[in-house]
């Protein structure tokens, strides 16, 4: 057995920070806030705080419970469970390499607008320019990347778990101090009238799936970031607590992310989607004094919470590696680290650097699809096979016995928690895809 299978956390505080440092990301702090806003703004927070509950929840167990019962990466964790099932484990390896290429990207940006906010450069009508320089672009990508290597490379303890604990705090106290001031703007009311009072009329299918969809991303499930977290948790550790914990504070941070940007942004009616925060944002804070610091302060945010995230994916292929093809951490990480650049140029240069890439399938790029096909449909279908993986081959019982092992009270959820993962969650996650392949992947 090789040195890194014995990894495990330090403490159930370090497990929940890094869990939680996984999935606290963009995902809550850029698109919460604009699929909110797309999508009737209160009404969204309610369905996607259901979504959370019925499905995130007990898909988030099910993922710890698989993970900490094979202390394994996810290919060998499915292989020792049922050989055949070992493609679920590989599909998330294979996921969490894509998603890793271009959400780093994005998180370039970040940094990139740290340095413009730094300089006092902030433009917002420069962001089409910008995200269309092919040298900036690529090279962001490459630094995010080196830093997410930089600490997968120092291992659980001393590199994840020892970065969750100094950034998470620092993360919760960024949101915090921008609320505070967001929240004495004049633009303060009515944002919050929008984000909070729900608006029935806007009620759907879509919206619904929507909120199901980001439920899957937010929390960095079915692709095995939590199966392999999971496997580094000790065994007498309450799963239950932890998965409870891990998920109040992602789902906190996203509604505390609504609680910065409406107020600043004010009632709904901006223009918003994915450049929401590049540009709607800039444009409030340009307008404040100190808009400058303020806005530095918030893409310190953006890269902090992106960087959380990009560790977990990269730490899905690094033990993949270690596990399955018994390379050394630095090698498995310096490997994953040229792949995944090199696979992300093409993400980099498809909002207008190179008109190839700009409009690759159907007119989108190349960001935009790995997004749709990793980032929504890999994740979802993950999911879906997890579910049917625990309740029908692996087996309630052995799955429900994992989790009694450190939570005894477990005992009186398993009729619930075989009900949701036996029907509620397959049922919508298939309801989801048709909808998908009918409206041609327009969600
Ligand atoms: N949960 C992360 C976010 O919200 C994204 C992510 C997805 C990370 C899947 C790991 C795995 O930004």
């Amino acid at each position: 057995m090789s040195e890194e299978k014995r990894a495990h956390w330090g403490s159930r505080v370090g497990f929940v920070l890094a869990a939680a440092g996984s999935a606290v990301g963009l995902g809550n702090i850029w698109r919460f806030p604009y699929i909110t806003q797309e999508n009737g703004g209160g009404l969204f927070v309610l369905l996607y705080l259901a979504a959370v509950i019925f499905i995130g929840l007990p898909v988030m167990l099910g993922e710890l419970a698989i993970g900490r019962h094979t202390q394994s990466n996810p290919v060998g964790a499915y292989r020792s469970i049922s050989r055949r099932w070992r493609f679920l484990g590989l599909l998330g390896v294979i996921t969490g390499f894509c998603i890793l290429s271009y959400y780093s990207v994005v998180a370039g940006w970040t940094l990139a607008y740290i340095v413009k906010s730094v300089n006092g450069a902030l433009d917002p009508a420069g962001f089409g320019h910008f995200v269309a320089e092919p040298f900036t672009q690529v090279v962001y990508l490459a630094v995010f990347i080196f830093l997410t290597c930089f600490v997968v490379v120092w291992g659980v303890q001393k590199g994840i778990e020892r970065m969750s604990k100094i950034l998470m705090p620092l993360l919760l106290l960024l949101l915090l101090a921008l609320i505070i001031r967001g929240l004495t703007l004049p633009t303060a009311a009515a944002g919050l009238k929008f984000y909070l009072l729900p608006d029935f009329s806007q009620i759907s299918m879509k919206v619904f799936l929507l909120a199901v969809g980001q439920a899957f991303f937010s929390l960095s499930l079915g692709m095995g970031a939590m199966l392999t977290y999971g496997g580094y948790i000790n065994k007498g550790d309450n799963l239950l607590k932890s998965a409870s914990a891990v998920v109040c504070f992602d789902t906190s941070i996203a509604l505390l992310a609504g609680f910065l940007i409406f107020p600043v942004i004010g009632h709904g009616l901006t223009k918003g989607g994915p450049t929401l925060v590049f540009v709607t944002m800039i444009e409030q804070f340009n307008q404040m004094s100190g808009g400058q610091w303020l806005a530095a302060m918030f893409f310190v945010l953006l890269a902090v919470a992106a960087l959380t995230s990009t560790v977990s994916l990269l730490e899905v292929v690094t033990a993949y590696l270690i596990d399955e093809w018994k390379l050394s951490r630095n090698l498995s990480v310096i490997l994953t680290g040229l792949f995944c650049f090199a696979f992300g140029v093409p993400s980099a240069l498809s909002l207008g650097a190179s008109d190839f890439f700009s409009s690759i399938v159907f007119g989108k790029g190349f960001l935009d699809i790995m997004d749709f096909v990793f980032g929504n449909l890999s994740l979802t279908l993950g999911g879906l096979l997890m579910c049917i993986f625990i309740v029908y081959r692996w087996g309630i019982d052995k799955a429900s016995t994992e989790v009694l092992s450190g939570a005894p009270g477990f005992g009186r959820f398993v009729p619930v928690w075989r009900v949701l993962l036996g029907f509620v969650v397959p049922a919508s996650i298939v309801v989801m895809l048709l909808y998908m392949i009918i409206t041609g992947g327009s969600l």
